[in-house]
């Protein structure tokens, strides 16, 4: 059997979690990144649907990544929280990576909250910080737009001149403001991972003008921009990148760092989605 098409996927799959939310019309999507998990235990009368019973969606092998998508509402707001995402580094392309926020914007979604765990590269910012995404930088030649456009979702070649939205960042700036978080702000670098950056890759994404490195949120980021999404990104910075401090990464930091600043950071996100 010829398999179906992209776009016909991405309606199997967008149809099926419509008959598990009956009329439930979510506005905000939230990808949950280290540290922020726990924001899926907030959202009132939850219908939770598991990414393994939704045809077609890629499942996530990486620890604290097992997911579902919550629908429901959460400050206000009519949310679809991912908790739990894929990545690039365990195998899938950036097509795949980018399937679940294209499916949510087939229920209607028009705003995502991106977050992620990070590691700093900015010598003036400290593990723990929150670090609002003002622009990327994405030298690998991968894309999620790559291959035939989807029409339907948006244009062949999308600018990427306000990547994240400029209204939401200063959404963002009043939270923080707000809620006497000292909100970080800089040029986040895509690296595809696994393996951490060299200290010389680090250097190099300095000079370039990345002020945090990561794995994840950039795929994302263009899909949403593509299909007319407003994008907020948001990282946590769990550690110092690689060669800043003389020693190893500990395994296990990253998520204990996004631990320990669950409750800033779950603070910070409820405050951005009742403002948007
Ligand atoms: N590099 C890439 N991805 C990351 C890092 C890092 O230092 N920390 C958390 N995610």
């Amino acid at each position: 059997m010829p398999e179906k098409d992209y776009m016909a996927r991405l309606h199997e799959s967008a149809d099926f979690i419509k008959t598990k939310i009956g009329g439930f019309k979510p506005e905000i999507l939230v990808t949950l990144g280290s540290g922020l998990a726990s924001l899926a235990d907030l959202v009132e009368n939850p219908t939770v649907v598991s990414y393994r019973d939704i045809p077609n969606f890629p499942v996530s092998t990486a620890p604290g990544h097992d997911g579902a998508f919550y629908f429901g509402k959460l400050a206000g707001k009519n949310v679809c929280l991912m908790k739990g995402r894929c990545h690039c580094y365990e195998g899938y392309d950036m097509q795949t990576v980018v399937f679940p926020l294209r499916t949510a914007r087939l229920l209607g979604v028009t705003q995502a909250i991106l977050t992620n765990a990070a590691g700093a590269v900015n010598t003036n910012f400290r593990v723990g910080d929150l670090m609002l995404i003002t622009d990327h930088i994405k030298i690998s030649p991968e894309s999620s737009l790559r291959g035939e456009n989807l029409d339907e979702l948006g244009i062949r070649f999308p600018d990427m001149l306000h990547a994240y939205h400029p209204d939401l960042q200063a959404t963002a700036r009043n939270v923080a403001h707000e809620c006497a978080i000292n909100l970080r702000e800089g040029v986040y670098m895509f690296f595809g991972g696994p393996q951490y950056e060299t200290p010389a890759e680090i250097r190099a994404a300095r000079v370039l003008g990345a002020d945090a490195v990561g794995m994840s949120t950039v795929p994302e980021t263009i899909a949403a921009n593509h299909c007319g999404m407003k994008v907020l990104g948001v990282s946590l910075l769990t550690n110092m990148a690689a060669g800043i401090e003389k020693r190893q990464f500990v395994d296990g930091e990253v998520l204990e760092e996004g631990l320990k600043a669950q409750p800033r950071f779950t603070k910070f996100i409820l405050g951005c989605l009742e403002k948007m």
